[in-house]
């Protein structure tokens, strides 16, 4: 593993810091306290080649690696979480799932358009009684010959309301178990499609969180994804490289909260000193520095892993695991720094506390990435 990052990585770096700062930092309060989608933020993004960076041009992207999303991520969570997720759910977990396992038609019309940005995507897996037990899926793909017919409800879907296609996890033969579920390209406006209710969240305010109602919903034949059966490996393994999306969503929040911090530490005054100059700040500071590049390596780690082709289920586990517990540490601890100020919306910090906590639930809650991890080190 090379620490030293490549000029190509730092330009990236550099890039996604300039965007957030111009485009991102101006009403990210105003969008959270109204639970505005940054669509014209997000059309931007699509723009720069930032919501298929890992995939081939010839698809549509930009042909990054998997270091660089880590670099990109990091800087778009720290100012905007919302914007990061959105980005996180269509680069790993709608574009890799596609270019990895998608058959060269729908490459072409599916993924081209959401690797450039044209559209967004969204992954609809979880459902009102199966969200850590993903195995028990209720939604139904009953076999019809020349298509599937879908019905069901899937919950807490990102991008839920703006995504134009979605990959839906369902269940087509419940005797095989998890050998029975089916993953599917769905499209928005399909006859018996009804995206549910906006969720009102604690944070990532500014995401777009729905409930998916499919109602006797003709998917084609060919809009499944692999062969009949590969539903849940699929889910499976597309989760195994989201979770670097989200470990660097969420490290981006705590080096947010801890950037945020130190500036303030050095100017408030208290007890006619500058507030770092307590050895209680500074300590504070001191820790939240330590575990933020533990957290960093973390997820360098699985993205050099996920590059070179290994199984990266252990390190994306561990990577989100950390750096989900480091970006609601930090968080705390930066509100506490700012004393009073950092109660207000104001001072962004106890936005970032918000945003957070989501990071220790989605893509795994805290206690599955510890199931992952302990099975694959018992191997
Ligand atoms: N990588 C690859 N394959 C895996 C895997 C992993 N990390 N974990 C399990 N599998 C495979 C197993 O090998 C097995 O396949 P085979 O039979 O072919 O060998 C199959 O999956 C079933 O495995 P288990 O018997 O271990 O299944 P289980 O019922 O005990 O549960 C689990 C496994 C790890 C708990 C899994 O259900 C899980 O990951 N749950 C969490 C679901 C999740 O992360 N949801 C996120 C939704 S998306 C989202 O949240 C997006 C967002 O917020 C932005
Ligand atoms: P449960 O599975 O009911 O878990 C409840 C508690 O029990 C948790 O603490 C959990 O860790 C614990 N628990 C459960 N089983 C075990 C066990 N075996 N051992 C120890 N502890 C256990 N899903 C999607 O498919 N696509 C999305 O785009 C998406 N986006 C989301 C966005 C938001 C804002 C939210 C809140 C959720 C999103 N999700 C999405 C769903 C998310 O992945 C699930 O909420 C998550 O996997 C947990 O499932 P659950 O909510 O049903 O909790």
């Amino acid at each position: 593993m090379d620490f030293n990052l490549s000029e190509e990585q730092l330009m990236i770096q550099q890039a996604a810091r300039d965007f957030a700062q111009t485009e991102l930092l101006p009403e990210v309060i105003e969008r959270d306290r109204d639970q505005k989608f940054p669509a014209e933020q997000v059309k931007k993004m699509g723009e720069m080649g930032l919501l298929g960076m890992m995939v081939d041009p010839k698809y549509g992207g930009a042909g990054m690696d998997s270091v660089s999303y880590v670099l990109a991520m990091e800087e778009i969570a720290k100012i905007d979480a919302s914007a990061a997720v959105v980005m996180s759910v269509n680069n790993s977990l709608v574009c890799a799932g596609l270019e990895k396992f998608a058959s060269e038609e729908q490459k072409v019309k599916y993924l081209t358009p959401l690797a450039s940005g044209q559209v967004i995507g969204a992954f609809a897996l979880s459902e009102p009684e199966a969200g850590s037990d993903a195995t028990s899926q209720k939604t139904t793909a009953e076999d019809k010959g020349d298509y599937y017919l879908l019905n069901g409800i899937k919950n807490w879907i990102t991008n839920g309301g703006t995504a134009t296609y979605y990959i839906v996890i369902a269940q087509t033969d419940p005797e095989k178990k998890h050998k029975g579920i089916n993953a599917f390209i769905v499209e928005r406006g399909w006859e018996g499609f009804e995206i549910g209710t906006k969720e009102d969240k604690l944070g990532i305010r500014g995401s777009d969180t729905h409930s998916l109602i499919f109602n006797n919903v003709k998917v084609p034949k060919e809009n499944r994804i692999g062969e009949d059966g590969f539903g849940f490996n699929f889910a499976m393994a597309v989760l195994n490289g989201g979770r670097i999306g989200i470990a660097s969503q969420a490290l981006g929040i705590a080096s947010g909260a801890y950037e945020l911090a130190l500036k303030y530490a050095k100017t408030r005054k208290a007890f006619k000193t500058e507030i770092i100059n307590h050895q209680a700040i500074a300590f504070k500071l001191a820790d939240m520095a330590t575990q933020i590049t533990a957290a960093r390596m973390l997820c360098f780690k699985a993205a050099c892993e996920k590059d070179a082709g290994k199984d990266i289920s252990e390190s994306g586990a561990m990577a989100k695991l950390y750096a989900s517990q480091v970006a609601m540490d930090t968080t705390i601890e930066a509100v506490q720094i700012h004393g009073g100020y950092g109660y207000v919306k104001e001072y962004h910090v106890e936005r970032l506390m918000r945003d957070a906590k989501i990071t220790q639930i989605y893509e795994g809650t805290s206690e599955i990435q510890k199931i992952v991890i302990s099975r694959s080190i018992s191997k």
